[in-house]
């Protein structure tokens, strides 16, 4: 079909929608800008579209939060009596076997716009660890080897990225070389993107021939995983579990053979890791059994009285915490998909950057929709729970100053290198504040938990004030 026929089709479609105003531009457009504005155009789920400009713009209404929910039970990070000591055992022997066999593959989400980082870039390349500088996917890839070496397989690393950040990211993987990785083993694809609207149901625009569009939300993981080939590629190398976490994160412990395990002997689709919350009121969801089912409830959704309610030993009712860490069962996402279960949207007001009738770019109030993956939880047949410590696992380096920043997730990755350290007997000089007093980096070449020190004593200098010490 010619320009000019389809423009004038996708100009009808658009009026009968009420999006005439995407062409507005159209006579300003050169041939290639015309095509892509079509392309693009033509991409859109006008019936879908129409369906959530009613649900979450014109006639939004909260969802009503269900009030017969109960606190979900969990695994406590360590065994609770001898029963739990033994099937712990059992798990992480499991675990170390699932791993072992290759039946195990790392997988991040790292799609997101990290605006509140402010970062320059994909934030996966954001430079963060304590002394060496290493960036955040340099750390995970470290990581990923380390584990590949130990249990002498290959790991495959799937990295999500979206139509925003995935050309960047394949450059970064390119330019350092896989970080030593084979780049067979990783696995780079891309969500799918939503429009944005204006607060009156209008689709934006980025450029006069651009779309405002923004990533799917991690929840558009389960599409594009099945989308991208990359469940394909999984079941080719006989990957039966991935290991999910947000590339913000670099305390995650990727391959850890308890939480693989207990999921595993529970037979679970789809399980996460927890920490106790800080307070009732911390920024993290709130995991819940709704009709028998995990479910995470966020915490703008949690009613007050139900966030501060406590146990007789003061103990918050609510108190398990989402961090974003999953075990996914390979087949689960792929029934997902098989079955068209597409996750709920979420509506969220956001300032956006558009052009305004007049083809100047401003900055106003809009709607992004998205979705969650933590969504797929009251999905599964079975989901289990497995507590963790903050400090040994949770510093999302969400803002650049402030809480979950880049400074505090520093400060965590060497209050974790300085636990690990002493629980292994070397002394680490205090600040009078109980904080080390130096800068400590472990690569995870050297450690991957703190087991892995005991042996290596020997290779550790003394560590005294004020000392930036690099273990590798
Ligand atoms: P966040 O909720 O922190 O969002 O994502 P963000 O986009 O990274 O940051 P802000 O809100 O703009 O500051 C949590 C994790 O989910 C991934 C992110 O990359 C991060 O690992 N994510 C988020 C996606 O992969 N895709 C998305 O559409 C959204």
């Amino acid at each position: 079909m010619s320009i000019e026929k389809d423009y004038k089709s996708l100009k009808k479609l658009l009026k009968n929608h009420h999006q005439s105003h995407i062409l507005a531009f159209w006579d300003q457009l050169n041939e290639g800008q015309k095509q892509n504005l079509l392309a693009q155009i033509q991409d859109l789920d006008f019936a879908k579209i129409d369906v959530w400009i009613e649900k979450f713009i014109k006639n939004y209404i909260p969802d009503v939060i269900k009030t017969d929910f109960v606190p979900a039970s969990s695994y406590n990070s360590t065994p609770l009596g001898p029963d739990q000591q033994r099937k712990y055992a059992e798990a992480v022997k499991l675990g170390r076997e699932l791993i072992a066999t290759g039946k195990v593959a790392a997988f991040v989400v790292a799609g997101g716009q990290g605006t509140r980082l402010g970062f320059d870039g994909p934030k996966g390349n954001f430079p963060i660890s304590p002394v060496k500088n290493k960036t955040l996917f340099q750390i995970f890839a470290e990581s990923i080897a380390a584990t590949s070496k130990k249990y002498q397989t290959d790991c495959p690393w799937y990295v999500m990225t979206s139509p925003l950040n995935h050309d960047e990211t394949i450059e970064i993987f390119r330019s350092n070389n896989h970080y030593g990785l084979d780049k067979n083993n990783v696995f780079i694809f891309q969500q799918g993107t939503l429009p944005n609207f204006s607060p009156d149901g209008r689709i934006l625009l980025a450029e006069k021939a651009t779309i405002a569009c923004s990533p799917d939300g991690h929840g558009g993981s389960i599409v594009a995983l099945h989308q991208s080939g990359a469940l394909d590629d999984m079941k080719r190398r006989g990957i039966e579990f991935m290991s999910y976490w947000q590339v913000d994160n670099p305390l995650i412990n990727i391959f850890d053979p308890l939480f693989i395990g207990l999921h595993a002997l529970d037979k679970a689709e789809m399980s996460s890791k927890a920490l106790i919350k800080a307070g009732p009121k911390e920024k993290v969801g709130n995991f819940c059994l709704v009709d028998g089912r995990v479910t995470v409830i966020e915490y703008s959704d949690l009613p007050d009285e139900l966030a501060e309610k406590r146990n007789p030993d003061g103990s918050l009712v609510f108190e398990l915490g989402s961090i974003a860490i999953h075990i996914i069962n390979r087949t689960f996402v792929e029934k997902l998909n098989a079955d068209d279960s597409s996750l709920p949207l979420h509506r969220a007001a956001k300032k956006i950057l558009h052009i305004d009738e007049n083809g100047n770019t401003v900055e106003s109030e809009g709607i992004k929709l998205e979705s969650f993956v933590f969504d797929a939880l009251p999905l599964a047949s079975k989901s289990i729970i497995l507590q963790t410590i903050r400090s040994e696992e949770f510093a999302p380096t969400k803002n650049a100053t402030g809480i979950d920043s880049v400074e505090t997730t520093r400060q965590m990755m060497i209050t974790r290198a300085a636990n690990w350290l002493e629980s292994a007997g070397v002394t680490i000089p205090r600040k009078p504040d109980g904080s080390a007093d130096c800068l400590l980096e472990i690569a995870p070449s050297f450690a991957l938990e703190k087991e892995d020190i005991k042996e290596k004593l020997n290779q550790i200098p003394d560590i005294k004030p004020s000392d930036r010490i690099y273990i590798s």
